[in-house]
């Protein structure tokens, strides 16, 4: 391959998008230089998400538009969690593919391209054995201002409808002498807004002697000179320990938002999807963050229609709603994943009656948000910024609780605001954003 330069397409969870961020450091510090169209590149590099509906034919459909409006002689990688799941299969049905790697595999990929440039005509990175997560120095952020931080790749849990532990492998561990590096380094660059990522940040466990749990990592990494907001995404209410409020309680920067996917309201789902906590096991949880002395705001994850789920079960996650009532959360339909443990039950649920309850939860939850985003009114909430609505006039900022609260500031409307932090009062509210004006000096 005597063009070096490369097309990278990134679909999936936030994860994902900070892998293509590494893959793309990576690929530059071997001498690629990334262009914006797959008709320029040398080499089209399709980042894949396998975690619901037909992931796989949309990934072998967008690969053959990819071959034909490109043409002939450019080399085409797969990766990620579709390119682990299918393996060798891409070859397959998509002869054009020379590369297909799962992110376990992604330190070894400087070595393969390395292979492709001598001409091997195929090279894969399938093995999910690996104890090294994918630290690389060379990460390439798309963000000025906020940066994400790997802690843990990989999940040991073994939920019934859950791809995950077959694309990511099992899970491991950064130490937190390099997870606390790489936060300085991010703080000293200009960095004030860092999210710490894995598929279970809560079964944090340092490798390293010093031995630090997710709480103490969490609080350390709030106490960076220079880093003024702290997220974490995502939990599993197993491994959620009191301790993670405390810290919260105590560090004001870390955010008071917490994402905790419940999945569903009845313990007998639960049980069936393998989660590990009962209903009550869950709500414990959320008291510990309603109890909390700051105002964290709770989002979740949920998913109507597993087999099984009965009228009462879905009327038990209605229920929960009511109970919780979240600041946001993400509704699905389940949707059967190869490899799984929910594939072989019983009792399928229709995709009518599933398209019908994901409308009732999603109807009542958008009631929930237009009624607690409208309790903010009148309330100064401390912004970042992160750009300007152009066409509105006006400034998008995100509050600490994760909401998107937009801003005037009449007086300085020329002056670049963003990566700023600024105190703004809100005066309207809808279902999914707030509106305001800015009412201090900027900091
Ligand atoms: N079907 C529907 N939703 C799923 N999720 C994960 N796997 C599936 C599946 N097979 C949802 C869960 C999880 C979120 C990231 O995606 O709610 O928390
Ligand atoms: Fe999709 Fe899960 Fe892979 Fe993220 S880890 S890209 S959500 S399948």
């Amino acid at each position: 391959m005597t063009d070096k330069t490369f097309y990278i397409e990134t679909f999936g969870c936030q994860m994902n998008a900070h892998d293509s961020e590494k893959v793309i450091g990576t690929l530059v510090h071997s001498g690629y230089t990334q262009v914006e169209t797959p008709e320029s590149a040398g080499l089209v590099v399709y980042n894949t998400c396998s975690i619901r509906d037909k992931a796989e034919q949309k990934v072998f459909h967008r690969l053959d538009q990819f071959k034909r409006a490109t043409g002939k002689g450019k080399v085409f990688a797969v990766i990620g969690c579709v390119a682990q799941q299918e393996g060798e299969r891409i070859f397959e049905k998509a002869p054009h593919v020379s590369l297909v790697a799962g992110s376990a595999s992604y330190t070894r990929l400087p070595e393969m391209l390395v292979q492709l440039e001598a001409g091997a005509r195929r090279v894969t990175g399938l093995s999910l054995d690996t104890e090294e997560t994918f630290d690389t120095p060379f990460t390439r952020r798309d963000n000025p201002h906020r940066a994400y931080i790997t802690i843990i790749e990989g999940c040991d849990k073994s939920c019934a409808y859950c791809v995950v532990p077959f694309t990511r492998g099992p899970e491991r561990s950064r130490t937190s002498e390099s997870v606390m590096r790489e936060a300085t380094e991010l703080a000293r660059a200009g960095y004030t807004d860092v999210q710490l990522l894995g598929q279970n940040v809560n079964s944090y466990h340092d490798p390293s002697p010093a031995g630090w749990d997710f709480a103490t990592l969490l609080d350390r990494v709030g106490r960076i000179p220079g880093i003024r907001r702290v997220r974490f995404t995502t939990s599993h209410p197993r491994d959620f320990v009191k301790e993670i409020i405390d810290a919260i309680d105590e560090n004001p920067a870390l955010c008071n938002h917490v994402h905790l996917p419940v999945q569903s309201g009845s313990s007998r789902v639960l049980g069936r999807m393998q989660r590990l906590y009962t209903r009550d096991e869950y709500m414990r949880r959320i008291e510990w963050m309603k109890g909390a002395r700051r105002n964290i705001a709770i989002t979740t994850d949920i998913i109507v229609g597993f087999p099984g789920e009965t009228e009462e079960d879905f009327q038990a996650t209605l229920d929960l709603l009511d109970q919780v009532e979240y600041d946001s959360l993400f509704s699905f339909k389940y949707s059967p994943r190869p490899n799984t443990a929910a594939l072989a039950m019983e009792d399928k649920i229709s995709e009518e009656e599933k398209t019908r309850r994901i409308m009732i939860v999603n109807e009542k939850q958008r009631a929930i948000q237009i009624r607690r985003n409208s309790g903010l009114i009148g309330t100064i909430e401390e912004v970042m910024v992160e750009g300007r609505n152009e066409a509105l006039g006006q400034w998008i900022g995100r509050t600490s609780q994760n909401r998107t609260l937009n801003f005037t500031r009449p007086e300085t409307d020329g002056e670049p605001l963003t990566g700023k932090y600024v105190p703004v009062r809100v005066t309207r509210a809808g279902p999914n954003s707030l509106v305001g004006e800015c009412v201090m000096s900027v900091v």
